[in-house]
């Protein structure tokens, strides 16, 4: 029993200092494979001896844990803001008035300003302990389960470190995750996230923290508060923070600069000014800080802010231009997207032609009509967006009236009580509607339908060939031959596609429906609970929100997708076509190959070639038949052609045998 604890302490330390050497340090030692390997072996033991479970166990960055409603914590150190200023005026006034209080020497600390949320973490002898939001800056909530997710914040300590201390610094969403997170849910037909930092604080306060997990968050830190603390100054002390496995913002980046002047303090806030555009997260700013901590003390605090830091806010870049007209958009869902089409104008390297007005309430807000001036800005937000207009440059005096018919099909538009957006009822008649749920439903993550672009999707549909999703199965390889550019090879591609796709699992056919709100994720969460889309559609609202994460929006949209009769026969037709529409369980099926690409070659021992193959799929991992880049493994049999071996060897794919592969699946 001793060695399993002993087990168990090894790796987690282990774990933990290859995790702090990849995201801290950005030094990879070790491939994923191994990382991935040793994490499932603690896992594993975990699953089997949970009284010997570490409290911060590197397992508890995957997430899992599920918390229902995140308790107030009083904060020891208020959590105070900054005083903001927008013009270097000010910031002279500021460095003037503290230069007045003292005739010491003074050095500032020029930090940027994160634009993200705040966060207060509390180490008790080196472990993490709890992490705590701002709230009202007196009191915040307890988010600990979702902050032991973000890699780069250690769950314990190494070297010198206070015993009990808090850290402050800001959780941020990098831009690339954003983005990320944006075009998988473009995929599945869910509204986009409009900005990294509200997105970042919604995805803190969700309940499952493996969503938190996945999605990427980081966090940068500024400030260290604690009564035993024996460094003098801010800038050592973050520096020294570094040494205890945080992630400490770059010397060398000029994320954090030590000055003694106001200089200095002015050629940090020019280098930004500029140089934010290349940043790969978002900053709203430059913080200035009096470094020492007894000068600090001397200038105190006002009621809400420090005397001794200011914030200098850069302006969010903003032109004007004129509003020509607007458009609307039908999505694949039939919601409907107001869109402004502008005069093109220059806007922060670009050339703005459009932006998003989003729905009627954004409209009123604006009271914006065509032919108005309207200000353009590109702050925050990746899309453009109309944040004013200009009224005294008005001539029109016509309000801008929402449409009350779909553009494309012309049904009259509803809106459903308490959501934003109109939507073109008409489900399986519109046609911008109907082409957007095939195109979704032929997609990768979905049917996986291979042979069918949305070129020919449109050929197909002008046509008449398709009208929903069930046609797709009743073509024939004589219909589509004779299409532009289809030849006999093209079109057996489509029909075989077609065909492939009967043995797509219940789950991602869910998803091809194209529900609304039933992305990825919530589909299988729906065919785990529910098995079968007979059981699906036949579940009342209580039934559905008794689901993990399924809320009355969702269950709602899922209701409604089975009250529409066009849908029920659409889904009968599919059953008849042989599409899977329940759960095939499967034994002995597991994920520990998920995202590795085999190939598999030669003779061997205990399998057939058929079997071997057939087992990496029961374990969740994808066969291909040649070897580049994308393999993660060759597995290796007897015989296997030397040429094979070579091209493995040249792209350093992993070779593994037939006794490595029984390894990894046992
Ligand atoms: S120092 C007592 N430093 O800005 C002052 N704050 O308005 C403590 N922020 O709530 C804050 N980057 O969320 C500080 N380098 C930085 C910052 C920073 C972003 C945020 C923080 C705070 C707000 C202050």
């Amino acid at each position: 029993m001793q060695d399993v604890q002993k087990e168990i302490a090894d790796l987690s330390e282990k774990l933990r200092e290859l995790n702090h050497q990849y995201y801290v340090l950005n030094q990879s030692n070790v491939s994923d494979y191994e990382f991935d390997m040793l994490l499932k072996k603690l896992q594993d033991l975990e699953e089997k001896y949970p009284q010997f479970i570490q409290e911060n166990s590197p397992t508890k960055r995957v997430g899992g844990d599920i918390t229902k409603k995140f308790p107030t914590v009083i904060h020891k150190y208020p959590m105070l803001s900054l005083g903001n200023s927008y013009s270097k005026e000010e910031i002279i006034d500021f460095e003037t008035r503290i230069q007045k209080l003292t005739t010491d020497q003074i050095k500032y600390v020029c930090e940027l300003k994160y634009d993200g949320v705040a966060i207060g973490i509390q180490y008790i002898n080196g472990e993490f302990y709890r992490a705590v939001t701002r709230g009202d800056g007196t009191k915040g909530e307890d988010i600990t389960a979702n902050v032991k997710t973000i890699r780069t914040i250690p769950l314990k300590l190494k070297g010198d470190y206070p015993s009990d201390f808090e850290i402050r610094g800001e959780i941020f969403f990098p831009l690339e995750n954003f983005k990320r997170l944006n075009q998988e849910r473009e995929k599945e037909g869910l509204p986009l996230f409009a900005n990294p930092r509200n997105t970042a604080s919604g995805t803190l306060k969700m309940q499952d923290s493996s969503v938190v997990a996945s999605r990427g968050l980081d966090c940068f830190l500024y400030g260290v508060y604690g009564d035993d603390i024996v460094i003098d100054n801010h800038y050592d002390l973050v520096n020294k923070a570094a040494e205890w496995g945080f992630k400490t913002p770059p010397v060398k980046e000029r994320y954090i600069e030590l000055v003694a002047s106001i200089d200095g303090i002015l050629d940090y806030i020019n280098h930004w000014d500029t140089k934010r555009k290349e940043l790969p997260f978002e900053i709203d700013g430059v913080v200035i800080k009096v470094n020492n901590y007894d000068q600090q003390n001397q200038l105190g605090f006002t009621s809400k802010s420090p005397r001794w830091a200011i914030a200098y806010k850069f302006k969010a870049e903003r032109v004007s231009t004129v509003l020509n007209e607007v458009t609307y958009q039908v999505g694949r869902t039939g919601s409907i997207t107001p869109v402004a089409n502008l005069e093109p104008v220059l806007l922060g390297g670009t050339t703005v032609k459009r932006a998003s007005l989003h729905n009627a309430d954004i409209i009123e807000e604006l009271d914006v009509r065509i032919g108005d001036t309207v200000f353009v800005e590109k702050g925050g937000e990746i899309i453009p967006k109309i944040v004013g207009v200009d009224e005294s440059k008005r001539t029109n005096p016509n309000q801008l009236n929402f449409i009350e018919n779909c553009p494309d099909c012309g049904s009259v538009l509803v809106r459903k009580e308490g959501e934003a957006n109109h939507y073109c009822p008409n489900e399986n008649g519109c046609p911008t509607q109907i082409k957007g749920k095939i195109q979704h439903f032929i997609s990768r993550n979905a049917m996986n339908i291979d042979g069918l672009g949305d070129e020919t999707i449109e050929l197909l549909y002008n046509e008449g060939l398709i009208r929903n999703i069930a046609d797709l199965y009743d073509l024939k390889k004589d219909q589509v031959l004779p299409l532009e550019r289809m030849a006999e090879k093209s079109a057996d591609n489509l029909i075989n596609g077609i065909e492939a796709s009967k043995e797509i699992p219940f789950e991602k056919v869910l998803f091809a429906l194209g529900i609304r709100f039933v992305g990825n994720t919530v589909a299988k969460k729906l065919a785990k609970a529910f098995k079968s889309i007979e059981a699906l559609s036949s579940a009342t609202l209580e039934e559905l929100v008794e689901v993990d994460e399924i809320g009355d929006k969702i269950a709602e949209s899922v209701i409604d997708y089975f009250s529409v009769e066009s849908n029920l026969e659409i889904i009968n037709r599919l059953k008849e076509a042989g599409v899977q529409l329940e759960i095939q369980e499967q034994e002995g099926a597991s994920d520990l190959l998920a995202g590795s690409v085999f190939v598999v070659s030669g003779v061997f021992q205990q399998f057939s070639r058929e079997e071997i193959k057939k087992s990496v799929e029961l374990h969740g991992g994808k066969i291909s038949s040649s070897i580049s880049s994308k393999t993660t493994y060759v597995l290796a049999g007897d015989k296997m052609g030397p040429a094979k071996l070579q091209k493995a060897e040249k792209l350093g794919v992993k070779i593994i045998s037939e006794t490595d592969y029984l390894e990894m699946i046992n």
